[in-house]
């Protein structure tokens, strides 16, 4: 193990060069002007597979984005981890508030700036990394490894879900171990058991059939904006709770033995408050900061527009209003139902004045995963040798839909297994990746992959 680890700590300067390749890959899911990107990344990691020794490299064509598979199953007896991860990345709007173009890398005070670089792909490569090592330095994995990489994981794994019903036989193993989340704070590594889903709605209210000048008609006529405002506004009260009926219904509640572990972890409000420049944190009340994040649901409006929004002054009462409206869920809510319930209550509560379209985007379930599973011990082990830490256990408040889908299809339990830190900016300009948590990683799984078949009795 030494040699490996060694040959890891010698390596440093090749990795970052390396990454940054992948990283200069505009690989965004959500536009199509960077389709051909999307396409090309799959290429790159692709051919990364094989250089660090997979075989049976695939990249699997599907309705979006493509899937890559490999595998290297040389270990006979020896349990079999499928990884899985994704190369599509966020767009990178507002692209001024960057302080390095998001897809040339920088390093500063100790952190690697690009859009990926946490979010998903810089986590990916500490595993190509890992598998490297092995192969390099002895020439086979301990464990066998399948991979499986989409590029589709930003937009709601549309597609993912039918490839894995489609190739069951393919993707049969014993744990998936996914590396897309974050430890709990830099120094304190963590190992996440629980996911929260997602339901993304979108709304367009109407209310006369065009433009109007809003001195002619402006308090004769429900401006549109206003009355999604009030919509809007409407769906929290002053406890800040979600107002929908049966929001809550299916809200899996928290052990005593969960809120106290929560308890225990090293949060300060007053650090959170500050770090994000508010005056004062806000939630719903009764639950703390954790648990909102955590183990409740939430329903936010993510983007909001209407009327005239260029530049200076144009007196405009809108014929129409929008707003993107998201639902982070708990076990057990299901994502189908909360769209129906959402949608019903939207369209109850539209005054007359307007008319109301509500269109579903994407959704995904919650994930609890198990903390005393082989997969997790192991884990645990590795983060203690590369770290010299033990891991803190926590949930996320984000969302990685597939992990419910390999439960259900391949009957999986996930590890996950993050890197991350919640203050890297994923989603957002200026994303970037703590090298000595890159560095560690790659650490942490070369020590999982070894420990895991002590702990597969
Ligand atoms: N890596 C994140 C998920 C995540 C975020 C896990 C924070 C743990 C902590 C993933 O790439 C992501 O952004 N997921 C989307 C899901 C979606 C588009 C269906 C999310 O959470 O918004
Ligand atoms: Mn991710
Ligand atoms: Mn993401």
């Amino acid at each position: 193990m030494q040699k490996i680890i060694n040959f890891v700590e010698k390596n440093n300067d090749r990795y970052l060069n390396e990454l940054s390749s992948l990283l200069a890959i505009p690989s965004v899911s959500s536009q199509k002007n960077h389709n051909d990107d999307t396409i090309k990344c799959a290429e790159w990691v692709a051919n990364e597979m094989r250089s660090i020794g997979m075989n049976n490299v695939k990249i699997f064509q599907t309705p979006g984005h493509p899937v890559v598979y490999s595998e290297w199953l040389n270990a006979p007896g020896k349990p079999t981890i499928l990884l899985y991860g994704h190369y599509d990345v966020q767009p990178v709007d507002p692209v001024n508030l960057w302080s390095s173009p998001p897809f040339e890398s920088s390093i500063r005070n100790g952190d690697l700036y690009a859009r990926g670089s946490a979010d998903d792909k810089g986590q990916i490569f500490i595993h190509f990394k890992a598998v490297e090592a092995f192969m390099k330095n002895v020439g086979s994995l301990p464990i066998n490894l399948k991979m499986l990489m989409e590029g589709e994981e930003e937009v709601g794994s549309t597609n993912l879900e039918s490839f894995v019903k489609e190739n069951k036989n393919l993707l049969k193993s014993d744990l998936v171990v996914i590396s897309d989340s974050s430890m709990f704070a830099k120094g304190k590594p963590s190992i996440c058991y629980g996911l929260r889903g997602l339901a993304y709605m979108e709304v367009e209210v109407t209310g006369p059939n065009k433009d109007l000048h809003s001195g002619t008609f402006g308090g004769a006529v429900h401006n549109p904006i206003q009355a999604l405002s009030e919509m809007i506004s409407s769906l929290h009260d002053k406890n800040g709770r979600v107002t929908i009926p049966g929001f809550y219904d299916e809200v899996l509640s928290l052990s005593k033995k969960e809120r106290d572990a929560f308890k225990k972890l090293p949060h300060s409000d007053k650090k959170y408050a500050k770090d994000l420049g508010i005056g004062e944190l806000y939630g719903e009340k009764g639950f703390s900061t954790l648990e909102r994040v955590w183990a409740r649901p939430t329903l936010e409006c993510n983007g909001i527009w209407g009327g005239y929004i260029g530049e200076g002054a144009k007196t405009v009462l809108p014929s129409k209003a929008t707003a993107k409206i998201s639902m982070r869920l708990v076990p057990n809510q299901k994502s189908k139902k909360m769209e129906k319930l959402f949608e019903n209550h939207f369209k109850k509560i539209a005054p007359k004045s307007v008319k109301i379209k509500v269109t579903a985007m994407h959704g995904g379930e919650a994930a609890l995963t198990p903390m005393d599973s082989p997969g997790v011990k192991a884990a645990a082990v590795a983060i203690k040798k590369a770290f010299g830490k033990e891991p803190l256990f926590q949930r996320e408040g984000g969302s990685i839909p597939i992990v419910v889908q390999f439960k259900q299809l391949l009957g999986l339990d996930t590890v996950l297994l993050g890197f991350g830190l919640p203050d890297e900016n994923a989603h957002a300009p200026d994303e970037h990746l703590n090298l000595d948590n890159f560095f560690n990683g790659i650490k942490t799984v070369v020590h999982f992959y070894n420990e895991l078949p002590n702990f597969w009795k």
